[in-house]
């Protein structure tokens, strides 16, 4: 089933905008009628997202880790489009490395992209929400990891469960507002590179079978509940994470029949036994 948003008239910033997840979202809110402005720091990747889809789609290359970067971005809307409703930050980094090994510079980077990114943009789209006068939408991203343990993933993991906790404190914020804050948690998504590396093929043919609908999820599943959040269909929600996750962050696939040969609970049952 498709469920089709009238986004006609919204301008909407999508950070991450050169690939995957970021890249089904444009085209998704461009689908819905929006005017949307795509920003990575990936020219390249940013140019094959927008082919074709004309004037309503303006591509600007930035690094929202940086003020000057997040500033750029969303006044580059402003000059383009004279407005902004809805700001997606979705852009990240998650490079993994054993604790033991994880170092410093990569550490700061993963925080620098997916923590202060997300404080930047947050701002930056907010000072032009309160501007406008009218309200405002803000969706922000975490990922699955956030709530359990996953080795490898020591800044990547916890720098998503910082975007959990920032989101709550914007809602509050801005409330007062209008502007109304969220945050997405993805569980696996298939946007991998593509032939998957053999580490990480092996790692995905392990767990997919375990996922509790046995496949990842598609970029632009993520995307309609990102079109959701910034839609007028949301208007009683904010400071809330939404899993899209294809339910592994509450347990695994059933790997057989549902048996109880727990003899205690017979007199609950009325079992009987020969
Ligand atoms: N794919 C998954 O399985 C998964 C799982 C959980 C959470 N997520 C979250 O979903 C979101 C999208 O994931 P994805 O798999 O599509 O990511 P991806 O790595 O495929 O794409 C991320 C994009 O962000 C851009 N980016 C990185 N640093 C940037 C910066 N400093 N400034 C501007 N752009 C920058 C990259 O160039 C890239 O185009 C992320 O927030 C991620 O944490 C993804």
């Amino acid at each position: 089933m498709n469920v089709h948003y009238d986004y006609t008239g919204r301008v909407v910033i999508v950070t991450g905008a050169a690939r995957g997840v970021g890249r089904a979202m444009v085209r998704q809110f461009h689908g819905a009628g929006a005017r949307v402005l795509a920003a990575d720091r990936d020219a390249e990747g940013l140019a094959e997202t927008c082919a074709g889809l004309g004037d309503d789609v303006v591509a600007t290359e930035g690094d929202v880790s940086s003020q000057a970067g997040a500033a750029d971005i969303v006044s580059s809307s402003m000059e383009h489009f004279g407005r902004l409703d809805v700001c997606v930050n979705n852009a990240a980094v998650a490079p993994h490395a054993a604790l033991l090994d994880e170092r410093v510079d990569v550490w700061d980077t993963v925080y620098g992209v997916n923590c202060r990114g997300t404080f930047l943009m947050t701002q930056a789209a907010a000072g032009v929400f309160v501007e406008q006068g009218e309200g405002g939408r803000i969706v922000n991203f975490s990922s699955g990891v956030s709530k359990r343990g996953s080795a490898g993933a020591s800044a990547y993991a916890s720098s998503r469960a910082a975007t959990e906790s920032f989101t709550r404190v914007a809602a509050i914020e801005f409330a007062p507002h209008g502007i109304l804050v969220n945050c997405v948690s993805p569980g696996l998504i298939d946007t991998q590179p593509k032939p998957l590396p053999p580490s990480m093929k092996a790692g995905l043919e392990r767990r997919i079978p375990t996922l509790p609908l046995a496949r990842p999820g598609e970029p632009e599943e993520v995307g309609q509940l990102v079109m959701w959040l910034a839609s007028d269909a949301s208007s009683y929600v904010t400071g809330a994470v939404y899993a899209v996750d294809g339910g592994s962050g509450v347990g695994v696939r059933p790997s057989g029949d549902i048996v109880d040969e727990d003899i205690r609970y017979d007199w609950v049952t009325g079992r009987t036994r020969a």
